[in-house]
């Protein structure tokens, strides 16, 4: 077992710590940001993320694993150095590395002994091998014999971030030498001994897999929305295609729910980060540039049945004035707090430029939400959200507003109008309770 330092206390920072001690590993884990730290040594989490209070509350007297915003005393004594900071897109669409370099600039003043570096966040093709260059030129030390470099992407989801950190399909572990691998292997015992996939490659290829998977799970999320569309056209029930594509074991069932297009903090970011890194290499990758543009005009097209569900002329601006719609979900999926590149956030921007008054209400996104649009108005619960409102749209589909009470929703709305972006409403149930209801790749025979 090691002695880890996890840099970055966010989503997978955090989750990178609880992991890493659950495995019996002694971890530090150290953010630039005082108030997380603070929040975290008093045992509190600064995300909401399932089961990660109750392991903080697990680890809280516990010396396996310790908070620090000082990146000197918790570099020192740790052997492996997990960088978990955030690689936004810069304004470019590429990945903004400089949290990165800040990271890479405090290890090197305080490289003493040998040290593992191990890249978490999801960084561009050639990253690793820029950070061992940069680590061995400020430091004067030399690769491979006083410190080793491993790309160790993740692919936690976010909602399910310790299980999926756990319980992985597979550990990827790009590395050049031997106990590199061997020290990666020793922290990571306890999949091993569950008989995990481990794949073991070269610091590019590591690289390249984390970017491929989340294009990959985009496009097929993109897909089964084009096919929701044309379902609408033809007169199909996209569900029937859904589970259809899924029973073929070549496709697998999983990531073919249409919605109102991807969100989040990855699948946006990297797909555009793949795209800006295929264009700097003169390589062709047209499917996820279809694939961006698809999302796009999903998001756009929730917009679109609305208007039509209102009867009321797509390409008029202010076509929605002096309505007011309610929207139930903000985040990019159920589960999370996180609200980053959340569909919400482009279609609350469609809605203002049309004119309608949005309400708003989602169980734990709501502070998040706030921060980018302060003017909305927020509520706690459904029916308060919905009073006097005329249109209701289901953005996200957590548990809570699955059993909507349709006729207390009719009682207090002034307007009959449902659309559905997540498929999780009852619409036989609405469209007797006098909705004009629809939701996506859908045909109602009733
Ligand atoms: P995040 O923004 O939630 O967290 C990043 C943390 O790093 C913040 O707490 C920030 O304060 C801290 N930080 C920034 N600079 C620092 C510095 N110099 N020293 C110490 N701390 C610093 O980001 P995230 O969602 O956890 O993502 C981190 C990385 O992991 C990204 O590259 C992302 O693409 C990748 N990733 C994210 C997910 C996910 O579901 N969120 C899943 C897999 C991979
Ligand atoms: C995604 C990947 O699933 C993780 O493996 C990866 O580690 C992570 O990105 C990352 O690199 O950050 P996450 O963004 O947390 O995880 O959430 P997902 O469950 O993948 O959902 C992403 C978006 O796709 C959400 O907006 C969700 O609503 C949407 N989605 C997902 C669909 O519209 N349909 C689906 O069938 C699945």
């Amino acid at each position: 077992m090691q002695n880890i330092c996890v840099i970055g206390t966010g989503y997978v920072g955090l989750v990178t710590a609880l992991g890493l001690a659950e495995f019996g590993n002694t971890v530090v884990a150290v953010d630039n940001n005082a108030e997380k730290i603070h929040q975290l040594k008093l045992g509190q989490t600064p995300i909401f993320e399932p089961g990660v209070q109750e392991m903080l509350q697990k680890y809280s007297d516990s010396p396996q694993l310790r908070f620090e915003t000082d990146i000197a005393s918790a570099l020192a004594g740790s052997t492996v150095i997990f960088i978990a900071v955030g690689t936004p897109m810069d304004n470019k669409g590429r990945a903004d590395l400089q949290y990165v370099n800040e990271v890479i600039n405090a290890i090197s003043t305080n490289l003493s002994t040998y040290a593992l570096i191990v890249t978490k966040s999801t960084v561009p093709v050639g990253t690793n091998n820029y950070i061992k260059d940069k680590l061995a030129q400020l430091t004067g030390k030399e690769a491979g014999t006083d410190f080793d470099i491993v790309s160790n992407p993740e692919f936690l989801r976010e909602g399910r971030a310790l299980e999926d950190f756990l319980h992985p399909d597979r550990v990827i572990i790009g590395h050049e030498t031997v106990k590199a691998r061997t020290i990666m292997m020793d922290t990571y015992r306890p999949l091993q001994l569950r008989s995990v996939s481990f794949l073991h490659c070269s610091l590019e290829s590591a690289e390249l897999i984390k970017y491929a998977t989340n294009s990959f799970l985009a496009a097929k999320i993109a897909f089964i929305n084009e096919m929701a569309n044309l379902s609408e056209a033809v007169g199909a029930n996209v569900d029937d295609i859904s589970t259809a594509l899924g029973l073929d074991s070549r496709i697998s069932p999983h990531f073919l729910k249409p919605g109102p297009g991807y969100g989040g903090s990855c699948f946006p970011k990297d797909t555009r980060a793949l795209v800006r890194m295929a264009n700097e290499y003169d390589a062709d990758v047209t499917i996820v540039k279809s694939v961006i543009e698809a999302n796009e005009n999903q998001k756009k097209r929730m917009i679109k049945k609305l208007l039509t569900l209102f009867n009321t002329a797509t390409t008029k601006k202010q076509g929605l004035a002096g309505k007011t719609v309610t929207l139930l979900g903000l985040a990019f999926k159920p589960e999370t707090d996180d609200v980053r590149e959340s569909p919400a956030i482009s279609i609350v921007r469609e809605l203002i430029v049309y004119g309608a008054i949005v309400h708003a209400c989602d169980p734990q996104s709501v502070d998040n939400f706030a921060r980018i649009f302060p003017n909305i108005r927020y509520f706690s619960n459904v029916y308060a959200a919905a009073e006097n409102t005329d249109a209701l749209m289901v953005l996200t589909e957590w548990n809570e507003f699955r059993n909507v009470n349709f006729a207390r929703l009719k009682n207090c709305m002034r307007g009959n109008v449902i659309l559905d972006t997540r498929n999780v409403l009852d619409s036989e149930e609405a469209r007797k309770h006098g909705f004009h209801f629809q939701g996506v790749g859908k045909n109602y025979t009733f």
